[in-house]
């Protein structure tokens, strides 16, 4: 007689075996609404150009996003996140074009706003892709960030957002206050329906690189560790988010994602706001580039990455992925 050895009154297995049985207990979904589309956006008509350093990648001009827009609402991708890209020419000391009211991410707002109503714009509000010097704001003569001047060009940038027609705006700068600055001028500008998606939880992390190559915004000298956050820190995070919170954000995101799941559960468990993570350039082009060196599964390894931040507590995602991972659950 062949007798089991070991009786198991407890086998997680079991629960593993059938196809059905591991659909039905699955715990946590990916669905192409948890995604956000980042939309880099350059003056000009019929461009597409791929960046470099993330292959897959474009800059459009307006039209050309357009089209991408229609490809996430049909594939049923809840919003996309607006950056401008300028000419260098363009540029100044303090970033005035980001508050152009005929300026791109302006234009563009009322575009999609008008062709697609559907779909969700949020921009991103930050000053580094239209300063000369390449960081998020005003700098004082001896080179630190004035985080007033700042504040108060924030709320001419969103303001000139929201008289566009912005739904949500999503500040990346991280300027001490800038939530209740943002939130004040909208307020007083009768946008009091504009949300706040405030970057309340942002890392100083290598893992912008690819961005700063495709909205050409890498700072001109030294770095950001004097505004963003030291990857080395948890509880910092805490207070950001108490005072992020207490300004009158509306969501609140950790950035960038995968290094940093943990915070993602943190602020989960700490807050009953919406939580958003943003899977940042450097995220999306490691795993491209493993993958067209044929040593990752993309479709496998990249949904796999999604789940891992929907289960860390995400309530949505930003992600260079919207339109592949959309398409590959579809
Ligand atoms: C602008 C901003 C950055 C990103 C989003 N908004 C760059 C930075 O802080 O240097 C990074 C996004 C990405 O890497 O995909 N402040």
């Amino acid at each position: 007689m062949n007798r089991n050895p070991l009786s198991l009154r407890h086998s997680p297995r079991r629960l593993r075996r059938h196809p059905a049985m591991r659909g039905m207990l699955q715990e946590n979904q990916l669905s192409p609404a948890d995604f956000i589309l980042p939309i880099f956006l350059v003056e000009g008509e019929g461009i597409r150009s791929e960046i470099v350093s993330m292959p897959g990648v474009f800059r459009h001009t307006v039209d050309s996003a357009l089209r991408l827009c229609e490809e996430a609402l049909v594939k049923g991708i809840s919003g996309v996140l607006l950056f401008g890209v300028i000419e260098e020419s363009c540029k100044d000391a303090c970033g005035s074009a980001s508050w152009d009211r005929d300026g791109l991410v302006q234009k563009a707002i009322r575009a999609i706003r008008a062709a697609y109503p559907a779909l969700l714009v949020i921009a991103d509000a930050c000053f580094c892709e239209y300063t000369d010097h390449g960081h998020c704001g005003v700098l004082t003569a001896d080179g630190d960030r004035d985080d007033n001047a700042t504040l108060e060009n924030l709320q001419r940038q969103v303001l000139s957002y929201a008289e566009a027609g912005v739904h949500v705006v999503a500040p990346s700068g991280m300027v001490d206050g800038m939530v209740s600055a943002i939130r004040e001028a909208l307020d007083a500008g009768c946008h009091t329906e504009v949300s706040i998606l405030s970057y309340a939880v942002k890392y100083a992390s290598a893992f912008y690189g690819p961005f700063r190559d495709a909205a050409d915004s890498a700072p001109q000298f030294g770095d950001r560790r004097a505004y963003q956050m030291d990857p080395a820190n948890r509880r910092e995070a805490f207070r950001e988010l108490d005072l992020d919170i207490a300004e009158g954000c509306d969501m609140v995101m950790v950035k960038p994602a995968m290094p940093y799941l943990d915070m993602v559960r943190d602020l989960r468990e700490r807050c009953d706001l919406p939580v958003l993570t943003y899977q940042v350039s450097g995220e999306y082009s490691l795993l491209q580039a493993a993958a067209r060196a044929g040593w990752l599964d993309l479709q496998r390894s990249v949904l796999e990455s999604l789940l891992g931040m929907k289960r860390a507590g995400a309530d949505a995602i930003i992600t260079y992925y919207a339109l592949d991972a959309a398409e590959w659950l579809g």
